[in-house]
């Protein structure tokens, strides 16, 4: 399973590309507008600084506006993915944007059918928000094994994002699915790696080790 960095914060994906585990970002409109820097200088700096996939969202309504914004991000690098939100515009723009070779991130999916017909417009993923619908005391990880069983029957190849993601439980239901990519908060990949029997662990050992003669 690929791991993205949900954050547009330069700090943590730099402290994540440290983990040499990190493979790619996605940010959204809330998450760039906790940065207080101007968006393009941003950008610019995160696929820079960020070899693989960096998911930029759109944030216009009309189709036309959408498609011009798309292509002003795409431009920025290689590795940027338009992330477009799911509804009639969303549709076409992805079948636009994929006629143009331009990768997408079809967000804001709560169910099965939006997923499909992302799929079918030619979304390169998508991302089933699933901490949001655990939020609202639904179950999250079952929307992930719809889309999973879903897109296994037609042998489709859109990749799903479980994102979202609030706790490392998230991330480990992810990959006994078969999740493409979970996109994790920098919070949680440290989570991923913490346990309190290895900290004792290592303590117990490193001090029988001073008793040992060289
Ligand atoms: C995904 O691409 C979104 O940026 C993100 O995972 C949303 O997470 P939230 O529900 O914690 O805001």
């Amino acid at each position: 399973m690929k791991i993205f960095l949900d954050t547009a914060n330069i700090t943590e994906i730099k402290k994540g590309l440290a983990f040499g585990v990190i493979d790619g970002v996605t940010t959204n409109p809330s998450l760039v507008a906790k940065e207080q820097r101007e968006f393009i200088p941003l950008i610019k700096e995160i696929t820079a600084a960020m070899p693989g996939p960096v998911s930029v969202e759109v944030t216009a309504s009309k189709p036309e506006e959408m498609i011009a914004q798309a292509e002003k991000y795409a431009a920025i690098a290689a590795n940027v993915v338009i992330k477009v939100p799911i509804n009639l515009e969303g549709l076409q723009v992805v079948k636009a944007l994929a006629g143009r070779g331009i990768k997408t991130n079809v967000t804001l999916i709560f169910s099965p059918s939006q997923a499909l017909l992302a799929a079918k417009a030619g979304a390169t993923y998508v991302s089933p928000f699933v901490g949001r619908i655990d939020d609202i005391s639904g179950d999250g990880m079952a929307l992930v094994e719809d889309i999973a069983l879903i897109y296994d029957n037609y042998n489709i190849a859109t990749e799903i994002i479980v994102a979202s993601v609030r706790h490392p439980l998230h991330f480990v239901q992810a990959a006994k699915i078969g999740a493409d990519v979970a996109t994790i908060p920098f919070v949680t990949l440290a989570q991923l790696l913490n346990h309190p029997l290895t900290a004792s662990g290592m303590e117990r050992f490193l001090k029988d080790w001073q008793k040992v003669k060289p």
